[in-house]
């Protein structure tokens, strides 16, 4: 089964969640385009998550999600509130969502965990959830070590649920090559950075317009939050204080508020542009049903040359 039929979308892609950036506004002109929309309630308390719910049911009658980080604060009434507000569709990153799955189960949510490692897809398949996102390190924000191409395949000879590609995936090329290492579809973050209606500031689009393939670097990697991020000033200074050995609360400085600012303020000198590798293939804003429709019919054209090819 392919991820649009079990997710009821025109195509088998999901906007990634993206917190301060995936509104009730940006996730409904997702599903509008035909992938499924999340609200990334990564950066919002417990009233701000009701009121996108709203604002994206009044915006698009398509299915749509809602991720949820669990180190968020308010996931507990959060994870209420998506009972309460009947989403389809949960996924959820850092962290073991075991707890919420029965609940969310018992009101017909699918529950979709991001694994980065094949240890948490196996624990969360016996839990109950519907399918899981392979992330690899790749991807733009918070990450794992493994990579999509190592990763994929081995959490899907793992487990009996689809198992969707996430991480360095931006064309038809990528796409096809997820379905190639056994994934249903593809869950995609920094290409839409560079979509016409997300909302983040022009100064943080042109930067990933402008960034090449090895512009990404990860922050956090000692310090146990590993963020992928495009080089910047408080990426440099950030690494250079890591290095040194600087402890969780100074290091904190450099991050607390700079994703925000990014996004806000367009300040892409101490922002923290979260980006993934694949940035260095995103060269144009698009609307977003051009992106999706150009993954597809690249994914297609792909296929039809691999076959003239053979093996
Ligand atoms: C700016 C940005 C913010 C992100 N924030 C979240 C988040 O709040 N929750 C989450 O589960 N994943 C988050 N991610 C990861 C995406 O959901 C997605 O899995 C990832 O971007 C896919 O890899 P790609 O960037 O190579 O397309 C974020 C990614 C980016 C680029």
């Amino acid at each position: 089964m392919r991820l649009n039929q079990l997710l009821g979308t025109e195509f088998p892609l999901i906007q990634g969640g993206m917190a301060n950036i995936a509104t009730g506004k940006f996730a409904a002109a997702v599903s509008n385009a035909g992938a499924l929309g999340l609200i990334g309630a990564g950066g919002m308390k417990a009233d701000q998550l009701r009121e996108e719910i709203r604002i994206c049911k009044s915006l698009t009658d398509k299915p749509f999600g809602v991720n949820i980080m669990l180190m968020n604060p308010d996931a507990d009434e959060m994870a209420r509130i998506v009972i309460d507000e009947q989403i389809p569709v949960v996924t959820t990153g850092a962290g073991n969502p075991g707890k919420y799955v029965p609940a969310w189960k018992a009101a017909g949510i699918k529950v979709i965990p991001v694994v980065p490692a094949v240890v948490l897809a196996k624990r969360l398949v016996a839990a109950g959830v519907d399918a899981v996102i392979a992330e690899g390190t790749e991807s733009g924000g918070h990450v794992g070590e493994m990579t999509t191409m190592a990763l994929v395949p081995q959490v899907a000879d793992a487990v009996d649920v689809p198992v969707i590609a996430a991480g360095g995936i931006a064309d038809g090329r990528g796409l096809m090559a997820a379905f190639a290492l056994g994934a249903v579809g593809a869950q995609l973050g920094t290409c839409l950075l560079a979509s016409e209606e997300c909302p983040i500031h022009e100064n943080y689009k042109a930067a990933i317009l402008k960034a090449a393939d090895s512009d990404t670097t990860v922050t956090g990697r000692i310090a146990g939050v590993p963020v992928r991020i495009l080089k910047n000033r408080m990426a440099r200074q950030y690494l250079k204080q890591e290095k040194a050995g600087a402890d969780k609360m100074e290091l904190e400085k450099y991050t607390l508020g700079s994703l925000r600012r990014a996004v806000f303020d367009g300040d892409v000198d101490t922002g923290s542009l979260m980006a993934g590798q694949v940035a260095g293939m995103v060269h144009e804003i698009r609307p977003l049903r051009a992106i999706f429709e150009d993954m597809m019919s690249g994914a297609k054209d792909c296929l039809a040359r691999l076959n003239e090819e053979g093996v």
